[in-house]
């Protein structure tokens, strides 16, 4: 089966889907902004660390070629702390729109991208970055950027078979992999207690990237 490409490989989902995507012998491109920050990223010979920018729309074609998804996950945004002053609501929007150009000029189809639980919609049926009581409103900023992404995919995705999984609010690093995990809708999934580790989402990227099921959709994943 033919490759990985991980925009966004140093991060903390990037780095879990690198590691599970090799433990399954898959051969993996790690795309990222600095190679100099992350050379101990290629492990072993089935990684190759390349420089990009998943909003470059000219160079993701030249990066795609020959690989068989493409994954998205990329962040503007780390944490609170690093407040919003840098952050341009357009992000995933340019990203969005520089995956569907660049995947089909290289002939490749399958795109699998991280979303974000704020988008996820409540019992209420609205977005939860909607609720002030339920989400931090001084993160809606990014919360409303990561939505325009989503609706960018609907709206302009038709070329590429894409697909978001969504994890919930608690999404853990250290959490272990089990394995398993469960896919849902576009609502918050419904039990208070659902979590998922970084290495749960990778095993349900990966096995979206060995066999695909979910076409040019969104879909919450949780333990
Ligand atoms: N509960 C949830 O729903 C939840 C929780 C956390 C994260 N997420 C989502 O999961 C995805 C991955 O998040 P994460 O936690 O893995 O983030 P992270 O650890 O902050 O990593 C993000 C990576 O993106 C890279 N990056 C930033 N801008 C880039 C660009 N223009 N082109 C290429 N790479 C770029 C960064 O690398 P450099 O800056 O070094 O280039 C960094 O390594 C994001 O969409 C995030 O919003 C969802």
């Amino acid at each position: 089966m033919s490759g990985v490409v991980v925009f966004g490989a140093g991060g903390r989902a990037g780095r879990a889907i690198t590691a599970e995507a090799r433990a399954r012998g898959h051969r993996v491109t790690a795309v990222v902004r600095d190679p100099g920050k992350y050379a101990g990223l290629a492990t072993d010979d089935g990684v190759r660390l390349v420089r990009g920018d998943v909003t470059d729309a000219a160079g993701i074609a030249g990066l795609v070629r020959g690989h068989g998804s493409v994954v998205h996950a990329v962040s503007p945004f780390s944490g609170p702390e690093q407040g919003f002053a840098g952050l341009d609501p357009l992000f995933y929007v340019k990203a969005a729109d520089a995956l569907i150009r660049g995947l089909p000029e290289a002939g490749v189809s399958r795109l699998l991208v991280v979303g974000l639980f704020a988008n996820l919609k409540t019992a209420g049926g609205h977005p939860v970055l909607d609720d002030p009581e339920a989400f931090p409103q001084e993160i809606r900023p990014f919360a409303a950027a990561h939505t325009a992404g989503l609706d960018r995919l609907r709206t302009h995705g038709g070329a590429v078979d894409w697909l978001m999984l969504t994890p919930p609010a608690r999404l853990e690093a250290g959490g272990t992999r089990t394995g398993g995990y469960r896919t849902g809708g576009d609502d918050v999934p419904e039990s208070p207690a659902a979590h998922l580790s970084y290495a749960d989402l990778a095993v349900a990227l990966v096995d979206e990237h060995e066999r695909p099921t979910l076409h040019r959709t969104r879909v919450s994943v949780f333990n």
